[in-house]
């Protein structure tokens, strides 16, 4: 599959953080492009339609405020050449109680009704995004797909490898379906549910963060337009696996990450302890070898260079909004 003109993609979830990237990159390659996405109240809806701000004006995008969960999308799909399917609700820690009907109804059943509609229409492939929480805390690292058990430390964690056993459903009647494990993306337009935006924030806020655990967990962080990359280059491979880890290649503990920002703001951290909560783990580590291989990606961004870009965006998004602490 080459870029130009005629590729049309559907992007889910394409006013969230990934999804907003993935739409920019779509239409600097030529693609035109169909969001959609229904602003769910995880978090504020301004801050998704200021994640929407570069492509909003795009002659080549259009954007469908639908739910995935009821109708009006479907047919968006028709001879798609790509679905790119982002919509979920995220996070590990909310997924535990009461809330977990909404990542059940956001992330299982939005799910399996996005591949009917993508297998109705003839899309030519969907690509989705999972998630490094299928393997929960593994034994071995670092881990690799089909040979890593998949033991999910939370229902967020669940309900995507619940969604890993449909796609194989829908791949199995023929449908091209490829789904990305990613592990940790961050960047600027980071969520704010996240560790890093949260840190970020505290230290221009001099507010403290809640530290939970030691600081001693590890993640393999992935910057956002390397994880997006991933997402695009699936889309043009010809014969692209069922699942690709997507890990940005450069494992840091928490301290690491907290000392590398602090450095870098020029300003030490309040820390608030917690105990550890339940859902995280202690540590994840991303064998990218089968991407680097089927898909010729690499991921480009160093996470010194990467925290610097988020922390920038942090700032200038504070000098342009009135933020409250
Ligand atoms: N950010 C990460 O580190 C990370 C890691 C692993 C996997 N993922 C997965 O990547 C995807 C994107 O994550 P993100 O961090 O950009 O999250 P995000 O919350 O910023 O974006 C998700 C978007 O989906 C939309 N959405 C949710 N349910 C919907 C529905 N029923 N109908 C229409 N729209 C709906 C939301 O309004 C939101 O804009 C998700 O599937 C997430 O589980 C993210």
């Amino acid at each position: 599959m080459t870029n130009g003109p005629g590729r049309r993609a559907v992007v889910t979830g394409a006013a969230g953080f990934i999804g907003s990237h993935l739409c920019e990159r779509l239409l600097a390659d030529g693609w035109r492009v169909t969001g959609i996405d229904c602003f769910t109240d995880y978090y504020a809806r301004e801050d998704k339609q200021s994640n929407l701000t570069a492509v909003a004006e795009e002659p080549a995008f259009d954007l469908l405020e639908r739910d995935l969960l009821g109708d009006g999308w479907q047919q968006s799909m028709q001879h798609a050449t790509a679905v790119f399917h982002l919509a979920a609700q995220a996070g590990v820690r909310d997924s535990f109680g009461e809330t977990f009907g909404q990542y059940a109804g956001n992330n299982l059943v939005a799910t399996q009704r996005v591949f009917e509609a993508a297998d109705a229409a003839n899309a030519a492939r969907v690509v989705w995004s999972s998630s490094s929480s299928v393997y929960g805390d593994a034994e071995a690292h670092p881990c690799r797909e089909g040979e890593t058990p998949t033991l999910p430390r939370s229902p967020y964690g669940v309900t995507k490898r619940a969604c890993e056993d449909l796609a194989r459903v829908y791949r199995t009647r023929g449908l091209a379906i490829t789904g990305l494990r990613y592990f940790t993306v961050y960047g600027p337009r980071q969520r704010p549910d996240m560790a890093m935006r949260r840190i970020c924030e505290a230290l221009e806020s001099g507010a403290s963060f809640p530290l939970f655990g030691d600081g001693s967990q590890s993640r393999d962080f992935t910057y956002v337009t390397d994880a997006v990359d991933a997402t695009v280059r699936c889309a043009h491979a010809e014969d692209a696996a069922e699942l690709y880890n997507v890990g940005g290649g450069e494992e840091a503990t928490l301290a690491h990450v907290i000392a590398t920002l602090e450095r870098l703001a020029g300003r030490r951290l309040a820390l608030d302890p917690h105990p550890t909560q339940r859902g995280d783990v202690r540590r994840t580590s991303a064998d990218v070898s089968a991407a680097r291989r089927d898909l010729g990606w690499t991921p480009v961004v160093p996470l010194e260079q990467g925290l610097a870009a988020e922390l920038a965006w942090v700032r200038a998004r504070r000098s342009t909004t009135a933020v409250s602490v």
